[in-house]
């Protein structure tokens, strides 16, 4: 039986769960207690015995365990890891394998002694693994158990690899993996079909007999399934949510991750609130979904019956809260993202004056302009705004390299038909077909292939933007350096991608600026690109008047949108715009069809970006405001 839980806020919580204001610290504290239970166990003269996991979860406790080896002496001689989990078949020497990832993140710093290290084969025949996984038990248990297991929680509830379906008796064995751990592995592999389809894994009985267990999570990206697990039915659909039945388990969380909980969403759903302007938004947003009515239909005891008699005493009563907040939905909808001329614009989302702005939307890949706000871009253009492209990132890891040959003979077609030499460019597309044929699942193309890709970006980018009206003068393909690595993992950002972009700043001297805003996704290109635009301006407000008068608006790319409280901006299109749009979108022919890099989303981009704005319209028209037929989203960055 699970700790009893005592508090009224945390009463839907079924685990504890600490909650740290970023993955940092929390993982800092992490790699404390770790360090405490190795140190304690060395003055008992007693081997620590360790459960490990892999994944970007963990990385940042080994790499403070790295640091407290190498500045503070912490010693791992008597340590003993037993890894949750490997891939199947996998080789210990591939890129992918788990033996690699903690070679690379921790082993290879540390002073573990190799023979203390276990990780599950992924080598053995199919015939031997029953055997080595009863082994691989025995040797936990003939050194006590673990004393420690860390976890992470994949988005579908599995810990380890135990997916949905297992049992919470489950010991160590060969499984296979689910569709959604497939997809969310593919970049790593190049691909979902190199990802293997089984895995060795500790089952949920293993895990549970450790003495202390923490799961951690980051961001918003597992918010929905750190809800499941720790508020949810107990239930092998969700196998994270047996840790319910532990009394030794802990969920470290970063506020991110915890973002759905109960008493974070929907707060006064556990206690009383202080009701500040946002949160009676967010209230009668929800309370208008959760009832099924429009916003000025909403009663008193609407309000009574579902959590928020205490905004109606406090506000109330009814009327004068529904009208408040309807007012304020009704001041978000603008046909004018650059201002409207002439208007009164107190209660606009942007100012009137200058009627003509100069305006910049960055583009983290060279299509999220089209895709997300590809109907506001017209529109600004049509306004008769000086609108300035901005593409951040030359985007060329996501072209199939049978696009590359297919450019490259057209190159030299051409250059044949105008009667020019073609060796050269023969001789390298002769390479560059060798290097396709050999090519293994991620490996990095050569520099040739690497430009190639990002000039077929390039030209489409081009493309969309003069559809969308804009001179080739007011395009501009930066192609960051920090992107430029030919991998999924990009290197660090520097002052010369930060300058880069001040200096297209300071050419254009914008009014408005439009960035990607997307936070969910800690490791994506998208937030790297935004905190790039957004460091350049926080630099050029502090000596260029211009830049202190320049409004940042976020939008959100092609995965989610803001929710319907947090909008401040919705430009409504008509089914006319929603159209430009798509032939806006269609010009990114490298992305059509099939991307790249889908995510974990099968529909095509111009599929998923008219869903999402008429699902943004729809979610307006239900709380009875005007109904459209499809709206861009937007929220303005406070520096
Ligand atoms: C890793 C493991 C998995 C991961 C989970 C989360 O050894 O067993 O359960 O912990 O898939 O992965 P990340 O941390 O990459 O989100």
């Amino acid at each position: 039986m699970a700790r009893l839980n005592l508090l009224e806020e945390t009463r839907f919580e079924k685990l504890p769960t600490t909650i740290y204001p970023d993955q940092h610290v929390a993982s800092v504290n992490v790699a404390q207690r770790i360090s405490a239970l190795i140190r304690s166990k060395q003055q008992q003269n007693k081997m620590a015995v360790l459960g490990l996991a892999t994944g970007a979860t963990p990385v940042r406790v080994y790499a403070e365990l790295v640091r407290m080896h190498r500045e503070e002496g912490l010693s791992f001689r008597n340590v003993i890891t037993f890894n949750l989990d490997e891939y199947y078949p996998m080789q210990p020497t591939a890129a992918q394998s788990y033996v690699t990832f903690m070679n690379e993140n921790l082993f290879e710093h540390i002073d573990i002694k190799r023979e203390n290290v276990h990780i599950p084969d992924g080598t053995l025949p199919l015939e031997e693994i029953h055997e080595y996984c009863l082994e691989y038990e025995r040797k936990i248990e003939a050194l006590g158990g673990l004393d420690l297991q860390i976890l992470g929680i994949g988005r579908t509830g599995h810990i380890g690899f135990n997916e949905p379906g297992s049992a919470p008796n489950s010991g160590t064995r060969l499984v296979t993996l689910d569709d959604l751990t497939r997809r969310d592995a593919s970049r790593d592999f190049g691909g979902k079909e190199n990802v293997p389809r089984k895995a060795i894994t500790m089952g949920i009985g293993t895990i549970f007999k450790a003495r202390e267990i923490i799961l951690m999570a980051w961001s918003g990206k597992k918010a929905p399934i750190i809800k499941k697990a720790v508020e949810g039915e107990m239930s092998s659909d969700v196998p994270a949510t047996y840790l319910q039945l532990s009394d030794n388990v802990e969920f470290v969380l970063d506020v991110d991750a915890a973002s759905e909980l109960t008493r974070f969403n929907t707060p006064w759903l556990v206690k009383d609130c202080v009701w500040d302007e946002a949160l009676i938004k967010k209230a009668v947003i929800w309370l208008s979904k959760t009832v099924q009515k429009p916003i000025l239909k909403l009663t008193d005891e609407d309000y009574n019956n579902n959590g928020m008699a205490q905004l109606a005493t406090e506000k109330g009563p009814a009327y004068n809260i529904n009208i408040d907040i309807f007012n304020k939905l009704q001041r978000t909808i603008t046909g004018w993202p650059g201002g409207k001329p002439g208007a009164d614009d107190t209660r606009r989302p942007e100012r009137a004056e200058p009627a003509q702005k100069r305006v910049v939307v960055f583009s983290p890949h060279p299509d999220d302009d089209v895709i997300s706000m590809g109907g506001t871009f017209i529109r600004l253009v049509d306004q008769g705004h000086d609108v300035h492209v901005a593409y951040q990132t030359s985007g060329n890891t996501a072209v199939w390299d049978d696009d590359v040959l297919r450019y490259m003979e057209f190159a030299i077609d051409f250059n044949k038909s105008i009667g020019e030499d073609s060796d050269k460019l023969e001789a390298i597309y002769a390479n560059m077909r060798n290097f396709i044929q050999e090519k293994q699942p991620n490996q990095v193309d050569t520099q040739e292939i690497r430009d190639v890709k990002a000039f077929i970006r390039k030209s489409e980018a081009f493309a969309g933007a003069r559809y969308a009206g804009l001179s080739d003068d007011n395009i501009h393909f930066m192609a960051l350096p920090f992107y430029e690595t030919g991998k999924t993992v990009k290197k660090p950002v520097t002052d010369i991608d930060v300058e880069i972009t001040m200096e297209l700043l300071r050419k254009v001297k914008p009014h408005q600026v439009f960035a990607a805003g997307d936070f969910a996704d800690p490791h994506g290109t998208h937030i790297v690109c935004f905190r790039i635009v957004e460091e350049a301006l926080r630099r050029l407000r502090e000596t260029e008047d211009w830049a202190m008068d320049c409004w940042l608006w976020m939008y959100r790319g092609a995965w989610h949108e803001f929710e319907t409280h947090e909008i401040e901006m919705a430009v409504p299109l008509s089914p006319q715009e929603v159209m430009r749009k798509r032939y806006a979108i269609f010009k990114h022919q490298s992305q059509k069809d099939r991307p790249v890099f889908p995510g974990d989303d099968e529909r095509e981009f111009w599929i998923r970006a008219e869903e999402r704005t008429r699902e943004t319209a729809k979610s307006y028209d239900d709380l009875g405001l005007a109904e459209y037929e499809a709206m861009e989203a937007f929220v303005r960055w406070k520096f």
